[in-house]
């Protein structure tokens, strides 16, 4: 097949761990005969600093006409003044709004080479499986925001709209998995999540009669997360709960430096991007962990592709090298040296 990909490595680590997700697909391209074209192009911090703006017309434009999207990371204490005004998250919004990713898949398992990398107890953690689908263009990212000199608000607004087409592309991903459903909410408290709550309840009953759905509230969740987190198979939430809920979960897996992440709209172009963040602190220095975007590339073959036996022989790769003992330095045994970010891809590259 031919496809065309647009990489936006963005900043800090972001180009160092996208330069080995598009060696993966250069090499699933090879090996299964595929003809993938990229075009790469600014975002986040670099766009300011060369464009002033964080998403220029230019990647929106071959964003709109790609059959899907690599990025890396955007951000760093550069551009982090409270008085800029433009922010690089501002262009990771504007593209996941333009492009109508509602849906945000945060899988998280964890490895059985890797129970060391997690703080929590060896027992908590097996047979964890769970799928974060977190709400991705609405609720306080995008309300009206307010600012005086001493007050400041953000509008946290849902449609019911918004809620029944992310809470209906989770229960169809339950049924494709354990066929449990546990929505998120805080209806204990706030009016978003009484709707939230109302319009899932309504549409699993009516579309999704063998999906079993429980409620639960989120601080409840982030709890239950660290306690029993193989009891979970697909959670559905809001935009920041989901944010905060799947950097949570990141401590099962062993790091945030493992998690993928697809944002899918109606259509089947997507986003994929680490669920991490640019880390400046290590940025430059080739010790990034680029398993998360390698395995958002397999969920770029999965959704968008639609390479099913691909995604999967990347998964595989990964899981191959994980075996094989190439870890970087975020999962790395306490004492050892960590690999390098091009030995991770390569080692990928060689297990495919
Ligand atoms: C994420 C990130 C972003 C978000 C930041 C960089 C704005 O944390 O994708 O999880 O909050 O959505
Ligand atoms: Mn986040």
């Amino acid at each position: 097949m031919k496809a065309t990909i647009v990489v936006l490595p963005g900043d800090g680590i972001g180009p160092e761990v996208t330069a080995q997700g598009v060696r993966v697909l250069r090499a699933v391209a090879s090996k299964f005969g595929h003809q993938i074209e990229f075009r790469e192009a600014l975002i986040g911090g670099c766009a300011i600093d060369t464009m002033g703006t964080a998403l220029p017309p230019e990647t929106s434009a071959l964003c709109q006409a790609a059959d899907a999207i690599l990025l890396g990371a955007v951000g760093g204490p550069k551009w982090d003044d409270p008085n800029a005004p433009v922010r690089p998250e501002q262009g990771l919004f504007t593209i996941r709004q333009e492009l109508g990713l509602f849906a945000n898949l945060r899988p998280v398992t964890t490895h059985p080479k890797l129970i060391h990398a997690s703080t929590l107890r060896p027992e908590v953690l097996k047979g964890v499986d769970l799928l974060v689908v977190r709400e991705l263009t609405g609720g306080l990212y995008y309300g009206e925001k307010q600012r005086t000199a001493d007050s400041a608000s953000d509008l946290c607004a849902y449609t019911a709209h918004e809620i029944r087409r992310v809470v209906r592309r989770a229960a169809e991903l339950a049924r494709g998995r354990r066929k449990k459903l546990t929505s998120v909410d805080k209806a204990n408290a706030l009016e978003t999540s009484r709707l939230w709550r109302q319009v899932t309840e309504e549409i699993v009953r009516k579309e999704f009669p063998d999906i079993s759905l429980e409620h639960i509230l989120v601080d409840a969740c982030a709890m239950y997360l660290m306690r029993k987190p193989a009891s979970f198979d697909v959670i559905v939430t809001e935009n920041m709960f989901g944010d905060i809920l799947t950097d949570e979960a990141s401590v099962l897996a062993g790091s945030m430096g493992l998690l993928p992440s697809a944002s899918l709209g109606e259509g089947k172009r997507g986003l994929y991007e680490p669920i991490h963040g640019s880390a400046p602190d290590i940025a430059g220095k080739g010790i990034a962990n680029p398993y998360a975007t390698i395995l958002s590339v397999a969920m770029l073959l999965r959704y968008s592709l639609g390479l099913q036996a691909e995604a999967a022989a990347v998964e595989r790769a990964v899981n191959a090298a994980i075996e094989r003992g190439v870890l970087p330095a975020d999962i790395a045994p306490a004492g050892h040296q960590g690999a390098s970010t091009v030995e991770a891809g390569q080692a990928v590259v060689a297990a495919l």
